[in-house]
């Protein structure tokens, strides 16, 4: 079984994140043969600052290393690395009409919150399932945001068969267990509403987010009710199930206020990343070694998509590419 998902390096990796996305990643690493990206040009989309590229790219490789992503397990790689996605997107975007890429929510939601639509923005799930359909993928692990992304990607590859004979798999979303994160806002965490509590934030950042979440005002003392309450919902993501029937007792008697509430919390968020943050700390010291298991990533990847691609090209008329 082959897996495929990628993530944008467009700002610093949050708990939202971690919980939606890359914890799924880590568990599915054991399980098949898993093909994880930095969406590089994905995110040119919506980054335009060239710092800012280069600094979330290297941050979300680091983090991801740390966090427990295993080189020699899975082909890690930078999207941009492998340009013949960028081929294989345009023999895609030859297939497709325009109506299915007007439907897309992620498009309208970008548009709606003021982004200037470019050509790139537009086409982006045209990039994307060529990012899928380049590597054959089986499973496609993504948030619920994602997973019409993926629809469309089996739409795509079957108009494209449809057209030109069997040339692509149809691949199938798989949809990370956890439910929406909350942001310290109670909205769902999100680097756009700039609510987010960092995996990586130095510790005094740490406590000042988690001090900031949003509670009711119930005085000390009283009965609190844990299912509506954000820090309770992000306390139980890193409690085991003992825990968090011990801490919904304690909210529900009365015996715990939501400063003390907030303690245990911040402490539980440490504990969890204490060791992914020390492997930060030395993988920081060590930008060559990154950078060395993301070429050989990218060799992998890149014999992968470029065998896809000749078939493609075949496929369509172009003949294999020449040199
Ligand atoms: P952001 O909303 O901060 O821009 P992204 O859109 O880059 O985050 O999300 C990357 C991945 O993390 C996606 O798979 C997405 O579904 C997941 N994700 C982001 N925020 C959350 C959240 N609050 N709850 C669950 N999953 C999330
Ligand atoms: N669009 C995805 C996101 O924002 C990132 C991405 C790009 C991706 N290409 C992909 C995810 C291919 C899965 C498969 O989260």
């Amino acid at each position: 079984m082959r897996i495929l998902s990628g993530v944008q390096p467009s700002g610093k990796l949050h708990l939202g994140n971690y919980f939606g996305a890359i914890k799924q990643h880590l568990q599915l690493q054991e399980e098949g043969e898993a093909f994880y990206f930095i969406a590089d040009y994905h995110a040119l989309t919506t980054v335009h600052d060239k710092k800012a590229v280069e600094e979330y790219t290297m941050e979300v490789a680091i983090a991801y290393l740390a966090l427990g992503i295993d080189p020699n397990k899975v082909v890690f790689f930078r999207q941009s690395d492998v340009p013949e996605v960028c081929e294989l997107a345009w023999l895609l975007g030859c297939t497709i009409g325009l109506g299915l890429l007007e439907r897309a929510h992620s498009y309208k939601d970008k548009i709606a919150k003021g982004i200037k639509p470019s050509f790139g923005l537009f086409a982006y799930p045209v990039l994307m399932a060529a990012d899928i359909l380049a590597y054959k993928s089986d499973v496609v692990p993504v948030g619920k945001d994602q997973v019409q992304h993926v629809e469309m990607t089996q739409d795509m590859a079957q108009a494209f068969n449809y057209r030109y004979g069997e040339v692509f798999k149809r691949p199938e979303a798989k949809l990370s267990k956890s439910a929406r994160v909350p942001g310290i806002d109670g909205q769902k965490m999100s680097k756009s509403y700039g609510n987010t509590i960092e995996i990586f934030a130095s510790k005094k950042d740490l406590k000042k987010s988690v001090m900031r979440i949003v509670t009711d005002s119930k005085p000390l003392g009283s009965s609190l009710d844990p299912d509506s309450c954000n820090v309770f919902k992000l306390y139980s993501l890193f409690a085991g199930k003992e825990e968090r029937t011990q801490m919904d007792e304690t909210y529900r008697s009365g015996e715990i206020g939501y400063g003390d509430a907030k303690k245990k919390l911040l402490l539980k968020i440490e504990e969890y990343f204490s060791e992914a943050r020390d492997r930060r700390e030395d993988l920081l010291k060590r930008p060559d070694f990154v950078q060395d298991v993301l070429r050989q990533g990218a060799r992998k990847a890149r014999e992968t998509a470029f065998k896809t691609v000749q078939e493609a090209r075949d496929a369509v008329g172009l003949g294999p590419r020449i040199f």
